[in-house]
């Protein structure tokens, strides 16, 4: 068959509005009053397919015209067809069209519509909540997902199912009940689809550790939960656009990227962290005009040979980013691997489906009992700032190994749930990450100590002032903090001043760290580092006579 009859096959079943008539693959019209024939375009265009996009709120059609051997196949916005300017544009994707015809064209595709009844298919550009419904691939619903690029796409094909329930639990699951630090991360991969049911903001989990003891094992068992791990799982070697519309993309499934070693530009993962955790990607244009703002509630799960946090300087990123640190496999061998890695691309995706459904059965029995356990753990971190922010989400991954155990009783799931409440008092006492922002101020302090020249003394400096030292103490200037610590600025200074390593006093009966000094005539706005503090940590600023 030639490619032309192969086109005609596609569209014979439509009809073609009087006046208008199609011969020899181009369109004509017929004038009614006086019978003669104008010839309208050199190829005739069918109306195929018409999509609705119910959040966006709008209609798209699919365009077909055959032309010079070839098929051509556009959606175009329903605006497109309807208006001449936008019907001149259609020239632009090859369509025959221009100020002569396209009058014409706007009445053939109007008349084209009313005769030929399309299908309307409810589209959708992501998975996971469209209003209250949640979208699973494979399991039935009124909306057909249409990915808006190729990566998402992957992404969408690598949700699939192989083997039973039963299989994932006694070969995945199974062999990691005894390490908590690896049954965390999985199962925040399922608790990743409930985050919008409970209101929570989105979280990244970053699993660190030495390199080759399970890391990037581990988080193929968790995009084991939803397909097939080898095409969910991709690398961090891409950039912070690209992370944005994935995570838009899955919506409320887990984004699960490897190897935060392999980032573009580690100073991109601040960025990274923060725009995850706000849950909505930016406005910005794209070929079919604004795509307008995504957003995402769900879980990133990273892993890297550092801490993510390493990579960042702020108080803001730790309170976004649950750290499983020291990552490790105890006593276990080769063989393990070997048939854990196996195993993991053998059982993957069903178990995350009979999670959806039996949650929405049984989501009634659980009410109540989040809060409860949110209460416990935001106790037991209450001599940490940042803890106490993570306890919430911590507390809710907890809350679904409960809910996991009890839904999937009968197969005989079994998570050791004490096991991941020692886990979170080691988190709590191990990292020194959330006192970050005590770390950030000695780290100025320690840069200030080896560049004495940019320190305010006696003798006016050539460089930038970033402190100034007199006999009433140590001062930061706040145009050198705004640089030094960007965005974080606020929550850092925040954090120094309820900590008391900044001087604070009362202005306005608000508590605040700054003040205004005079130093050799010349004024500064400044923030005082606690001298005792300084002492503390064995600083001098003084000049030593020698
Ligand atoms: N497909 C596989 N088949 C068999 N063994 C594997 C497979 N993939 C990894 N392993 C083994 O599993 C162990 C853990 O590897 P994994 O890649 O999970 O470690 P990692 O902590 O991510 O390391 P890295 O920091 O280098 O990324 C290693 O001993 C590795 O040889
Ligand atoms: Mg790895």
């Amino acid at each position: 068959m030639n490619k032309y009859n192969k086109f005609y096959e596609e569209v014979k079943g439509f009809g073609i509005p009087s006046p208008f008539f199609v011969d020899d693959n181009k369109l004509y019209r017929e004038n009614i009053k006086n019978g003669e024939v104008e010839f309208i375009s050199r190829q005739a265009p069918y109306i195929t397919k018409c999509f609705d996009d119910v959040e966006k709120n709008n209609v798209q059609y699919e365009l077909k015209w055959f032309n010079d051997g070839k098929t051509y196949d556009e959606v175009v916005p329903a605006t497109a067809l309807a208006t001449k300017r936008e019907v001149i544009l259609l020239a632009n994707r090859g369509l025959s069209c221009n100020d002569r015809n396209a009058r014409y064209l706007i009445e053939y595709f109007d008349l084209f519509l009313e005769k030929n009844k399309l299908e309307r298919s409810l589209v959708v550009s992501h998975l996971g909540y469209v209003g209250e419904t949640f979208i699973h691939p494979l399991l039935e619903s009124k909306y057909r997902i249409v990915p808006p690029d190729d990566g998402e796409l992957q992404r969408l094909n690598a949700i699939q199912c192989s083997g039973s329930i039963e299989e994932w639990i006694e070969n995945v699951l199974d062999p990691l009940y005894d390490n908590p630090k690896a049954l965390f991360p999985v199962i925040s991969s399922f608790a990743s689809i409930l985050f919008k049911e409970y209101d929570l903001t989105p979280i990244v989990v970053d699993v660190s550790g030495i390199s080759s003891k399970g890391k990037t094992t581990v988080q193929k068992a968790c995009a084991s939960v939803w397909g097939q791990p080898s095409k969910y799982i991709s690398s961090m070697l891409t950039t912070p656009i690209a992370i944005e519309r994935m995570a838009a993309f899955l919506n409320a499934y887990p984004l699960i990227l490897d190897d935060t070693n392999t980032a573009h530009d580690p100073r991109a993962l601040q960025q990274i962290i923060y725009m995850f955790a706000n849950g909505t990607g930016k406005m910005r244009g794209s070929l079919e005009g604004s795509r307008g703002t995504s957003s995402w509630q769900s879980v990133f799960i990273t892993t890297g040979e550092n801490n993510i946090l390493e990579y960042t300087n702020s108080q803001g990123s730790a309170a976004r980013v649950i750290p499983i640190t020291n990552f490790k496999f105890v006593n276990k061998n080769q063989d393990y691997f070997t048939l854990m890695n196996q195993n993991i691309e053998r059982f993957y995706g069903s178990i995350g489906i009979e999670f959806i459904k039996r949650w929405k059965r049984h989501a009634n029995q659980f009410k109540g009992r989040f809060k409860k356990l949110a209460r416990l753990y935001q106790e037991s971190a209450l001599n940490n700032d940042v803890m106490r922010r993570i306890a919430l989400h911590y507390a809710f991954v907890v809350f679904i190994a409960e809910v996991m155990n009890d839904l999937f009783q009968e197969e005989g799931i079994s998570i050791p749930v004490c096991d991941l409440e020692d886990l979170f008092l080691m988190i709590c006492s191990d990292n020194n990450h959330v006192d970050r922002a005590k770390n950030v101020l000695i780290e100025i302090l320690e840069e200030l100590d080896a560049n004495r020249n940019n320190i305010y003394q006696d003798y006016e400096l050539v460089s930038g002032i970033h402190a100034i030292y007199n006999k009433n103490g140590l001062f930061l200037t706040i145009n050198f903090l705004k640089r030094k610590l960007k965005e974080d600025q606020i929550q850092i200074r925040e954090a120094w001043k309820n900590n008391g390593l900044t001087i604070s006093h009362n202005q306005n009966r608000k508590t605040v760290d700054y003040k205004s000094i005079t130093h050799r005539g010349q004024s500064f706005r400044v923030v005082q580092v606690n001298q005792s503090f300084i002492e503390k940590q064995g600083f001098d600023f003084s000049i030593k006579s020698s």
